[in-house]
């Protein structure tokens, strides 16, 4: 594919026969038009009563963009007519892209999914709930006392990050290093595809190298961090190969680092603006923790793809094998097709839905303990600090990309009404 620079200087790639021009519009998933009012608001531009389905952009290599939360979800669940092969954007960076098993369909997939789950199972990840509520805890009775901290930062950049790190018995001093990698994973800087590819290529490498000794020494270990019971698990009756190995603990790490920390904040970023959906579960422990799930249909963070795995007429629209699909998981619980007066945090909505997890063989390994550490967050900062409200001019910080970031989230409360 032919790309010509333009004035802004990002490269927009030349529009293949098959796309008609009235389906493509000007997108840069990594730097959305009215972003500084939003994340949410900003991809919800592109989607209302008269866009069609599919539309396509010419930036970040040229890709499609799913724009209702029925094709999202349709498209994670179908592996036949999308692959997993590449699933980050530009597809030429999706190539350097090398963690497991995220870019297998199954069968080959299959395996490897049931491997993970030994890992974060349900059960699992119950054993740990009192070390994950102490993490909080530790965390958030320093703050009570200050009147204010940046939530971001001083709590959602932390917590899951210790938790998962403690899981993967790794050390803290690491977390710096690792955070580093991520970012330039899921949000790199750069004008030209083949500019993005390569900060991602490092930053994959990079995770590598990390992973490689750790596993090495983990591997005939007795222990049950979760590394170990990886390394040590078995892909089709045979331990798991040393390479498939290091991309699947590299995901881990990625998938425990990057996801949960910025969803936190938009949760808390919307509380803090609305005391009245916080007194309604401030004293109310069931509906808190049934609440949760609401909380991910209202916040989704990740927008990554699928190739199309052949020609095909989907939707009335002309694919072709090898074209990129951006799903950005915002347009699915947001949807006012899938969920009724979606923009309202309600925590009793009855069937609620949302890819915020994807959906089909991909849904989220980490999802019980993401949901987890949103319904922790939530139960131990309102017993401590139930009262809190954006600091005066506040004005919160949003990064798109595969994962979006968030930033400066100051938070303030009256010491006189904490617990
Ligand atoms: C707010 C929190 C989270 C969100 C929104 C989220 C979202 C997602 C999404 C959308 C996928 C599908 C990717 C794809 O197939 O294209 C995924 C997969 C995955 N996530 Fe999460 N995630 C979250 C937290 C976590 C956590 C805490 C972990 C823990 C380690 C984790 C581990 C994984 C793994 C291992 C996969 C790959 C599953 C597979 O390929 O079968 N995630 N996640």
């Amino acid at each position: 594919m032919t790309q010509a620079a333009v004035a802004d200087n990002r490269v927009r790639a030349a529009r293949p026969a098959h796309i008609p021009e009235e389906l493509v519009r000007d997108i840069d998933m990594y730097a959305l038009d009215g972003i500084e009012d939003g994340f949410h608001e900003a991809w919800k531009r592109i989607q209302g009563p008269d866009v069609p389905d599919l539309v396509w952009t010419p930036l970040t290599g040229g890709h499609w963009i799913a724009t209702r939360g029925s094709v999202i979800r349709e498209v994670y669940e179908d592996p036949t007519r999308f692959s997993s092969e590449v699933i980050f954007l530009p597809k030429e960076a999706g190539e350097k892209y090398l963690m497991v098993p995220t870019r297998m369909d199954p069968p080959e997939h299959t395996p490897y999914r049931k491997l993970l789950d030994t890992g974060l199972n349900p059960a699992r990840i119950r054993m740990i709930e009192e070390n994950v509520r102490q993490a909080a805890i530790d965390l958030i009775d320093p703050l009570v006392p200050l009147g204010k901290c940046d939530f971001a930062r001083d709590f959602a950049a932390i917590f899951p990050v210790r938790v998962f790190m403690a899981m993967a018995g790794l050390p803290m001093e690491d977390v710096p290093m690792l955070v580093k990698l991520s970012d330039d994973m899921t949000r790199p800087q750069g004008n030209s595809p083949e500019e993005v590819a390569a900060l991602l290529d490092a930053a994959n490498q990079g995770f590598f190298a990390y992973v490689e000794p750790v596993i090495r020494e983990r591997i005939g270990g007795t222990g049950d961090d979760l590394i170990t019971v990886m390394v040590n698990g078995t892909i089709d009756g045979e331990r798991i190969s040393h390479e498939k190995a290091v991309g699947l603990v590299a995901l881990l790490l990625l998938g425990g680092l990057d996801t949960v920390v910025n969803f936190l904040s938009f949760f808390m970023i919307y509380l803090a603006r609305h005391p009245e959906k916080v007194a309604e579960v401030r004293d109310d422990e069931l509906k808190l923790r049934r609440g949760v799930e609401e909380l991910f249909r209202r916040f989704p963070v990740v927008s990554d793809a699928r190739m199309v795995a052949k020609d095909q007429v989907y939707r009335g629209i002309t694919l072709k094998a090898g074209d990129m699909v951006l799903l950005p998981t915002a347009l699915g619980g947001l949807d006012e097709e899938e969920n009724d007066n979606p923009w309202e945090l309600d925590w009793e909505r009855k069937n609620i839905a949302h890819t915020t997890f994807a959906a089909g063989p991909h849904r989220c390994a980490g999802l019980h303990l993401a949901r987890l550490e949103a319904t922790v967050t939530l139960q131990e900062w309102l017993k401590r600090i139930p009262e809190f409200r954006l600091a005066e001019g506040a004005k919160p910080v949003y990064q798109a990309g595969t994962v979006v970031a968030v930033h400066d989230v100051p938070l303030v409360w009256d010491v006189q009404t904490t617990r």
